[in-house]
């Protein structure tokens, strides 16, 4: 364990780390792939082998804290070595308790499976045709107006309708959940550690499942709420409304601020580095590693969160039960170990799908697919339409001088807003 030595930062408060989360992970590697942080009662994972390791190794730890962050205090007192009964215990009490990626071991598994009944092949093509359709709407107006704020005005209710289109969301209903979510911050919110996560438009959202779910399992159709509503474990049992609900609800809200901002992120670099925005307009076939190089430099999701339910090891440290694990998921993936010169941006990196961003493990992004699809599906159409996008110097100055806002959170890496100047073809 490090000495308490003065002057870290704090991970989970501190706003200079927003700025450059990177530069303050590289101070947390310094000390080590796992390193006990100085100010609070928690770990720290940056290695690439350990983060895969803790994601991994489920028997010891727990997920039970990944939606409210590990700066939450615990709502018992650890005791012994095992506290797999007592997290079970106050599981209703924990932050986000109710949502798929907090759960463990076989209510986890079950729960988990009735997402892969839902989003089939054909399916999922379907959702693609959506974007495509939608995608070329909103790029075509904003060509037209010369000029667009990426993250708000086109990321969100793009990311929203797409996943509203494939759990069939009544076309009605789209509006006002787009509203909803627009109202809503991003989770992991630094400025109150007291509520880290807002749940008031998971709720809202809720009540229209509910009565989906109600409606389609009275007078079945032929339809995806429907096949939402009757969609069984796989021994066959029929899940309580209220499982069907939280889940479709959380897919909303796991699959939001992350592409939003991922498709803000990797926007930022295409207009920053006209080279490669040349390079990407003249071979739309290279985007998608693009894309991949994004998600490892500068993924949506910077950690997530495992609590010790036993004594345990990361390597050669050891844990002890009760123990509360930040799992620095942009940290591992800028391990100098696993990335040769780990900085460069290259999109011809070996293996290069290998990287964090996603999570690993039982619990890794269930909308990974989604998130790859609708990304690359709005930046080829912002690409074909445009023959050059480049930064607002009047919101965001000068290259090399540049004023960008990031959300406030401890959890998302990703931009307030972005203003792109568009010169149609
Ligand atoms: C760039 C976009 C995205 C990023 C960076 C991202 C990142 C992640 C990460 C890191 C995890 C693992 C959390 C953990 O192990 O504790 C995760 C889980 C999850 N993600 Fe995503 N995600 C993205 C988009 C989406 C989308 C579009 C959806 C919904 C359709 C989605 C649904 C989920 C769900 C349901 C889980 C929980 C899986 C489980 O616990 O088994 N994500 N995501």
């Amino acid at each position: 364990m490090t000495t308490q030595t003065s002057g870290e930062r704090d991970y989970f408060s501190d706003h200079s780390v927003l700025l450059d989360p990177y530069g303050y992970f590289e101070e947390m590697r310094a000390r080590g792939p796992v390193c006990q942080l100085d100010k609070r009662d928690i770990l720290m994972v940056t290695g690439y082998d350990e983060a895969i390791e803790v994601l991994r190794n489920t028997r010891d730890f727990s997920s039970s804290i990944s939606v409210p962050g590990a700066a939450v205090p615990l709502p018992f007192e650890p005791v012994g070595d095992d506290i797999s009964e007592q997290i079970e215990a106050h599981r209703d009490r924990m932050l986000g308790g109710d949502m798929v990626v907090t759960y463990d071991d076989a209510r986890h598994a079950a729960v988990r499976s009735l997402v892969s009944r839902l989003f089939t092949p054909s399916r999922l093509r379907a959702n693609e045709s959506f974007m495509h359709e939608f995608a070329e709407g909103l790029v075509r107006d904003a060509v037209a107006n010369g000029r667009c704020e990426i993250v708000n005005e086109i990321a969100t209710p793009y990311v929203t309708l797409v996943i509203a289109d494939l759990l069939g969301v009544p076309a009605q209903d789209r509006e006002l959940f787009r509203k909803a979510i627009d109202a809503g911050p991003p989770p992991g919110n630094m400025d109150d550690e007291e509520k880290p996560t807002t749940t008031a438009t998971l709720e809202y959202l809720g009540g229209f499942f509910y009565q989906y779910v109600q409606d389609r399992r009275a007078n079945p159709r032929d339809d995806v709420l429907t096949e939402l509503a009757t969609a069984t474990y796989p021994d066959g049992s029929l899940p309580d409304m209220l499982e069907v609900v939280r889940l479709a609800v959380f897919l909303f809200a796991a699959g939001q601020d992350t592409s939003a901002k991922l498709l803000g992120n990797a926007m930022r670099r295409i207009a920053d580095t006209p080279a490669l925005q040349q390079q990407l307009r003249g071979n739309p076939g290279l985007i998608p590693s693009f894309l991949e190089e994004v998600l490892r430099l500068e993924g949506s999701t910077k950690a997530t969160f495992r609590l010790a339910r036993r004594k345990t090891r990361i390597g050669e440290f050891e844990v002890p039960a009760g123990k509360r694990v930040v799992v620095a998921l942009a940290a591992a993936n800028r391990d100098p170990r696993r990335w040769d010169e780990p900085q460069e941006f290259r999109f011809d990196r070996p293996r290069i799908r290998e990287h964090l961003a996603f999570g690993r493990g039982v619990h890794t992004c269930i909308g990974a697919p989604l998130a790859r699809a609708e990304v690359r599906v709005i930046l080829e159409h912002f690409l074909r339409h445009t023959s050059a996008i480049s930064l607002s110097e009047e919101k965001h100055g000068k290259p090399g001088n540049r004023r960008l806002d990031y959300e406030p959170s401890f959890i998302i890496r990703g931009l307030a807003n972005l203003h792109v100047e568009l010169a149609g073809k």
